[in-house]
């Protein structure tokens, strides 16, 4: 077994879905397919579930549990969530889904994977991408100018010492190309003040790192444009659970759910709707659903997830 990875929220995203013997349902982030072989046991052998990763060890992992556990109702499809409708489209098309899932970020056995970089904790070649080709993370922190790397140190990690990071990221590597996750820890490390390092509650590459990811994978574009995808996907009362890992994933998935929620979008000085947007949803967690601290206590990432749901609309 090469994957280790405890699911988060996975009974509260199995309730809120509500699955029923015979439903289709896609799981946009098999990982360790935890929620995957959850989602196979409550549709039983006359439903189906369609598992994407952009991955090659997500899907190579779950190839191994299907030969000696089976989960024969599940079907893994290789491929970006952001393709999400043209990937299950040979299975099934508009409006046909009963629920859909996604947990977004990394799995724990792509952090341990030393042939990697997304860990600031162990030392591996600089590949943040999802796919394994492993240029983009390079070309971010090799290529991108210092304005580029300010912008997405704030953007995508809320860095407050993004501006001292990046110069130091571009004076390093004019002496030699930054080719290695501790080769840039070293460089954050040695940026940052000391005080502002032993202050930090988290590692202080964290959010550094986070970013370059984030930038490597286009990851918000992904989300952005997977939410439309999942509601035109979705039959009527079909659902859609997304479990998010920092504020900037949350905030797409609230936003978005918000808008569909809503029969009118016109900005407000408009006196009558010209739009004639209609609610496709129905928000079923005003609130995001926080784990428990048991569960915190078992499984530490599961602090900051936050699990939103919602309901298509007739
Ligand atoms: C947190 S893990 C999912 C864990 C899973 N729910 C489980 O129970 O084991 C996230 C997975 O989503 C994949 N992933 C992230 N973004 C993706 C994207 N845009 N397209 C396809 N897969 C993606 C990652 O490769 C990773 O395997």
């Amino acid at each position: 077994m090469i994957y280790q990875h405890k699911p988060v929220l996975l009974s509260e995203v199995a309730t809120a879905l509500n699955l029923k013997n015979g439903d289709v349902v896609i799981d946009g982030t098999l990982g360790g397919g935890g929620y995957t072989m959850e989602f196979s046991s409550l549709v039983g052998k006359t439903g189906r579930v369609l598992s994407i990763d952009a991955d090659e060890l997500a899907l190579n992992n779950f190839r191994q549990i299907q030969k000696t556990k089976g989960f024969d109702n599940v079907k893994i499809i290789k491929g970006n969530f952001r393709d999400m409708f043209d990937l299950v489209k040979p299975d099934v098309g508009t409006g046909l889904v009963a629920a859909i899932a996604l947990d977004l970020g990394l799995s724990s056995a792509q952090l341990d994977d030393l042939n990697r970089g997304f860990a600031f904790s162990t030392d591996g070649p600089l590949d943040m991408s999802f796919d394994s080709n492993g240029i983009k993370t390079r070309q971010v922190v090799n290529k991108f100018s210092e304005a580029e790397l300010i912008k997405i140190f704030r953007n995508y990690g809320e860095e407050p010492m993004a501006s001292r990071i990046a110069k130091a990221i571009v004076v390093a590597r004019r002496k030699s190309s930054i080719e290695s996750s501790g080769r840039l820890v070293e460089i954050i490390g040695e940026s940052l003040p000391a005080a502002y390092k032993a202050r930090s509650r988290n590692h202080f590459a964290t959010r550094v790192f986070q970013a370059i990811r984030i930038a490597t994978n286009h990851e918000l574009q992904a989300l952005a444009e997977v939410l439309p995808q999942a509601l035109r996907l979705l039959k009527p009362g079909g659902r859609l659970a997304v479990v998010s890992f920092h504020s900037l994933e949350d905030r797409i998935v609230k936003n978005f759910i918000k808008q569909e929620s809503k029969d009118c979008i016109c900005p407000p000085m408009v006196p009558v709707c010209v739009c004639g947007h209609l609610a496709r949803l129905k928000n079923l967690t005003k609130k995001p659903v926080i784990a428990n601290e048991d569960e915190i206590k078992l499984n530490p990432r599961a602090r900051s997830a936050k699990l939103r749901v919602a309901e298509k609309l007739n």
